[in-house]
């Protein structure tokens, strides 16, 4: 378990060592997503895109996938990583993605090349979400 504040300088080195390896032939839109898991593991993830365009995979998805194919169970927090001027926040598919090993509390860092540019809560980008409990009847 890692109760201590993340290191999100740890998880942006991780990011962008996913970035870097992107396969985004399609938009050149290069995204990585790094995750802090339950066990104090990092995991990342870069977009892979498809000629098929509606195929491809968000980075933050293929970082979900690395954290669990490792044992991990629980997000404590994420970053994603992307160019441009505006921030790079996870799409709605990825939100709920994210919503399903994460607290309401999660802390989702946005970062640019030079770094974290804003940190929201999961709840903020995912407000009154549907979850696992939501199942339980
Ligand atoms: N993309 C991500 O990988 N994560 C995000 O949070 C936003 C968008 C990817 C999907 C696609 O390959 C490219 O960025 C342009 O939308």
């Amino acid at each position: 378990m890692s109760e201590s504040a993340p290191n999100f300088d740890a998880l942006f080195a991780t990011a962008r060592r996913a970035q870097i390896r992107a396969y985004a032939p399609y938009s050149a839109f290069r995204v990585g997503a790094a995750i802090l898991d339950d066990n104090g593991a990092i995991h990342s993830g870069c977009n892979v895109e498809n000629a098929s365009y509606p195929v491809g995979l968000c980075a933050e998805a293929g970082a979900i996938s690395a954290m669990i194919a490792a044992g991990g169970r629980a997000i404590h927090a994420v970053l994603v990583l992307g160019d441009g001027e505006e921030l790079v926040t996870p799409c709605g598919a990825c939100r709920q993605r994210i919503r399903e090993f994460a607290a309401p509390e999660t802390p989702i860092a946005i970062a640019g090349p030079d770094g974290v540019r804003a940190r929201f809560s999961l709840a903020e980008l995912l407000p009154a979400s549907f979850g696992p409990a939501n199942l339980r009847t």
